[in-house]
């Protein structure tokens, strides 16, 4: 774990260590994740604390900077969450697209509320901000992973599988590449071709 803060760190110029704090905190989530699964499973990943202290000692800031990036972004959970973490967007273009609905198929299915976890500890349920997958909205993002151009049969399909530990296939649920427009290209036909990504 030393080795990796160290490289983490070393990735930033001299004089400007304290830039690391946001992987440093994504290695703690990560470790707590991967630390908690063994010892407790099912278990997510999240910053305690003492790890975020740990972290201003580290970097040689103070610990309320540390603090302040930790709770600002949505990324960092500051309390324990379930090993699948649901964070559905609920900005304006995935509103338009139906994002109320992936929220209800959420809840029904798993007959949880908005920032509540399943009792089985399997799967915690958030709304979030823009994720930057607007083109292909409605979209969550659990874990690492996107699931997009959902629907709320679809979306029940992804927890269906994840329930069972299995691995839903990933991105757009409609089959489209990428953020295309899902009836393929519209310009550039030759290139996309040439590029064989029709
Ligand atoms: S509005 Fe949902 S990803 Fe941007």
């Amino acid at each position: 774990m030393a080795k990796k803060v160290k490289a983490l760190i070393a990735r930033y110029p001299e004089g400007f260590q304290q830039s690391a704090v946001m992987p440093l905190l994504d290695l703690a989530q990560r470790q707590v994740a991967s630390e908690g699964a063994k010892a407790n499973p099912p278990y997510g990943g999240w910053i305690p604390r003492a790890a975020m202290d740990e972290i201003a000692v580290i970097l040689g800031m103070p610990k309320v900077k540390v603090y302040e990036v930790a709770s600002f972004y949505s990324m960092y959970n500051l309390a324990p969450v379930g090993k699948y973490l649901i964070q559905v967007c609920g900005t304006t273009p995935c509103w338009l697209c139906g994002s109320d609905k992936i929220i209800d198929a959420c809840e029904k299915h798993l007959k949880i509320g908005m920032n509540e976890t399943t009792k089985d500890g399997k799967f915690t349920l958030m709304e979030v901000e823009c994720l930057g997958a607007c083109v292909n909205a409605p979209m969550v993002q659990i874990n690492d992973d996107y699931y997009e151009d959902l629907t709320a049969e679809t979306m029940k399909e992804v927890l269906g599988l994840l329930a069972e530990d299995m691995k839903p296939q990933i991105g757009s649920q409609k089959g489209r590449r990428g953020s295309m427009a899902l009836g393929g290209p519209t310009t550039l036909e030759k290139e996309a071709k040439k590029a064989k990504v029709v």
